[in-house]
C-alpha cells in the first residue's frame, strides 16, 4: 500500500542523505537520546550541540545528573531557555535512577509518564534508543505531513492535531523505526522547510498533495487570529 511505499522512499532517502553524525547518535544510549530530545524540544540542532557536549562531559550518566544540585544543572542550561525543561530534566533523572535503576523504560507509555516527556518525545526516545515502533510528531513532522495530505486547520487545534497524529501513525513502518523517525525529522528540518521547501529533493514528492497543487506555502495553516 502507499504507506509502505512512502516509508520505503523515506528510508532510502535517509540512507543517502540523513543525519548520522549528530553527537547523540554516537555510542547511542537511551540517556543521550533522552537528553538530546529534551534539549531539542524548543531549540535548534546547532544551538543544542555544545550544550549537549557540556552536559555529557559533566554528567556522563543519568545517576550523575540525578545526584547533581539543581543550581549546577540550571547553570549549565543557561542560554537554552525554557528553564522548566531543566527542572524537569533533573527530576526525570532522579525518577529514572530511583524507580528504574538508571535504565530508561522502552515503553512509550512509561516514558510519557516521566517529567518533561510528552507524547512525541516519548516516541522519539523509544524509536531512537530502542528501535521500537512509535510515531513522532514534532513541529517539523507536522509541517511535512500537513503538506503531504493538505491537512486543513492550525496544528494547535484539536481536530487538526488528531488528524496529524493519525497520519504519523499511518506512515510509521514496522521495521527500521530508529532510521525512519530520524529521517522524517531531517526531511522536515532540511527539505520540507517552512519557506522555500526543496520539493525536488523530497523522497515523498510524488505523493505530496501540496506539491501537486503548488500549495506548499498554505500548509500547515497558521494560528487563527
Ligand atoms: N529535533 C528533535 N529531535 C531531533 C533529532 N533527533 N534530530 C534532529 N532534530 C531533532
Amino acid at each position: 500500500n502507499d504507506a509502505d511505499q512512502v516509508a520505503a522512499a523515506i528510508l532510502s532517502w535517509y540512507d543517502q542523505h540523513g543525519r548520522k553524525s549528530l553527537p547523540w547518535q554516537q555510542n547511542r544510549t537511551a540517556y543521550k537520546v533522552w537528553l538530546s530530545e529534551v534539549m531539542l524540544q524548543q531549540t535548534q540542532v546547532n544551538t543544542v550541540i555544545p550544550y549537549f557536549e557540556n552536559f555529557i562531559t559533566r554528567f556522563p550518566d543519568v545517576q550523575t545528573l540525578a545526584a547533581a544540585g539543581i543550581d549546577e544543572v540550571l547553570h549549565l542550561w543557561t542560554g537554552l531557555g525554557y528553564y522548566a525543561r531543566a527542572r524537569n530534566l533533573h527530576k526525570c533523572a532522579q525518577v529514572v535512577t530511583d524507580k528504574y535503576k538508571g535504565e530508561f523504560p522502552e515503553d512509550p507509555e512509561l516514558l510519557e509518564a516521566l517529567p518533561g516527556i510528552g507524547r512525541s518525545t516519548a516516541a522519539a526516545i523509544a524509536a531512537q534508543a530502542y528501535n521500537k515502533r512509535a510515531a513522532i510528531l514534532d513541529g517539523n513532522v507536522k509541517r511535512f505531513l500537513a503538506r503531504l495530505h493538505c491537512v486543513p486547520g492550525w496544528p494547535g487545534q484539536g481536530n487538526t492535531l488528531k488528524a496529524l497524529w493519525r497520519l504519523a501513525e499511518h506512515y510509521t513502518p514496522q521495521q527500521r523505526c530508529q532510521a525512519y523517525t530520524q529521517a522524517v525529522m531531517d526531511i522536515g528540518a532540511l527539505v520540507c522547510t517552512r519557506r522555500n521547501p526543496k520539493c525536488d529533493q523530497c523522497p515523498a514528492e510524488r505523493w505530496c498533495a501540496a506539491r501537486l497543487t503548488a500549495s506548499q506555502h498554505d500548509f500547515p495553516h497558521s494560528k487563527p487570529k
